[in-house]
Parts: C-alpha cells; structure tokens; sequence
C-alpha cells in the first residue's frame, strides 16, 4: 500500500490516480479525513474496479504504510513531518516531491528557496531520523499531465543515499505509463532536481502550457 500525504493536492490525486489505474492500493492521506474521503472518492470513481483508494488523516496513512510519498507545499513541510515522526512504520521508505519554491515565502514559482540541509528531501531525512529512508523522486511530474489520460512523457530522477529507497521510488515512477526512472545518484543532488523544476515552471509560462517535462538521452537505456 502507497500513502500519499497530502494526497489531496494536484499532485498527490494526480499520482494516486496513476498509481490506482495500475492495480496499486493507494491511502491518501490529508490534515482532514473528510477532505482525504472525499478525494479517494473522485479517484476511485475515475478508475473504476482497477486499485483500492482510501482517505483518511495523515498521521493514519503513515501507520498503515511502508511505503509514504509526501505531496506538499515546502511551507508546511517541516511541521508536518515533525508531526508525523512517532507514527512512521520503522524501516518506512518515505518519496519527497516537494520543491522548495519561493512562494513559500511570497515569492516567485520560478525560484527555490536555499535550505540549510541542500534540498527540501534532505531537509525531510533529518526529521524524520534513522529509521525511515528517504528518496527524492516525483518532482518533473506535472499534475496536469498526470490527471489527464494520455501517458507521460517524462523521465523520473531518484535520488537517494539508500538503494532500497531508490528502488522503491523507481519501481513507482514506472507503474506510469510513458515514465522512466533515472538513477540520480544521491540525495544530496535533490537540490538540483527541484531547482531544475522551478526551471520547469518558467518553461510553462513561456511557453504558455502546463505540462514541461524532462527527458535524459545518452544513457544507453
Ligand atoms: N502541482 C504540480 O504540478 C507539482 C509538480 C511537481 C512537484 N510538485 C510539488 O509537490 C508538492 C505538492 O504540490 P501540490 O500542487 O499538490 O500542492 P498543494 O495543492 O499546495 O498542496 C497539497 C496538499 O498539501 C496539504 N497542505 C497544504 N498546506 C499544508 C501545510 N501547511 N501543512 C500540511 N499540509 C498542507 C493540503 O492537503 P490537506 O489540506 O488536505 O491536508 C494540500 O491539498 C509541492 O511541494 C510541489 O512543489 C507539484
């Protein structure tokens, strides 16, 4: 079972939604178990019979997961995670998608923000200490192209110091039809990654679309 916290999102329903058409049982998790009933139900009657989706609080969806994506904005991702450290299964792998824009602080969508740790993923490791492993993944994956039916263009980059992690993040990006997972090296280049989706967030603006993504050539897969 796959949680995603702050599963309500675009981004979180947007992954949930792949992840159910592929047969996988999806919680979304959200501060509100109504809110998260409410969107496991819209996903669930877009998929039909395919994977199980289920709503409940955050700190509900951690409990009953080994495997947790997280889906929110930078801004609250620090409390939250503190919030949610008691209740990780030990050995949890944890996926962050988040990218530290600007915004956060009132800025641009098309600037990150510089955080202590280097990235926002590396930022989420330190909270959640030694017993949850953490991968960097999702980021180039817009929502739009998500919820639409078409596969995804765009590859997927995992980073990660722990190569279960890794592995787990990468397994998920290819249940995406169209999605491939580069192997991005360690965590630490996170930072890169989700500067280069700020990137991608001026590409839409300029070229008026909603749905830039990223392809690497040259690695012989
Ligand atoms: N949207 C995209 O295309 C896209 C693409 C790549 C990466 N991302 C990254 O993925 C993350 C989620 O993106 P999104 O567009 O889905 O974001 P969002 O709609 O702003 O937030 C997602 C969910 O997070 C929860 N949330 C909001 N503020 C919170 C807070 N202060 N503390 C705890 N939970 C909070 C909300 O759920 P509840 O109110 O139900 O708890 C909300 O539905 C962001 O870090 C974003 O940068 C987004």
């Amino acid at each position: 079972m796959i949680a995603i916290v702050g599963g309500t999102g675009p981004e979180g329903s947007g992954l949930a939604l792949r992840w159910a058409r592929a047969g996988e049982s999806v919680i979304i998790g959200s501060r509100d178990a109504e809110r998260a009933k409410a969107s496991a139900a819209k996903v669930a009657e877009s998929v039909g019979h395919l994977g199980s989706v289920e709503g409940v609080d955050n700190v509900t969806a951690v409990k009953m997961c080994d495997t947790v994506v997280l889906t929110v904005p930078f801004a609250g991702q620090a409390e939250l995670l503190k919030q949610l450290k008691p209740s990780f299964r030990p050995g949890t792998v944890l996926i962050d998608a988040t990218v530290p824009l600007a915004t956060a602080v009132g800025g641009r969508p098309t600037r990150v923000l510089g955080v202590w740790q280097g990235s926002a993923a590396e930022q989420a490791a330190e909270l959640v200490g030694k017993n949850v492993t953490v991968a960097a993944a999702f980021h180039s994956l817009s929502s739009t192209v998500l919820h639409s039916d078409q596969p995804v263009d765009c590859d997927v980059i995992v980073c990660s110091d722990d190569e279960r992690a890794r592995q787990v993040a990468s397994e998920l990006a290819t249940k995406i039809p169209g999605v491939r997972a580069i192997d991005g090296g360690k965590l630490e280049n996170a930072r890169i990654v989700e500067a280069m989706t700020a990137l991608l967030i001026t590409l839409n603006i300029r070229h008026k679309v909603h749905g830039a993504g990223w392809r690497v050539t040259g690695l012989g897969i």
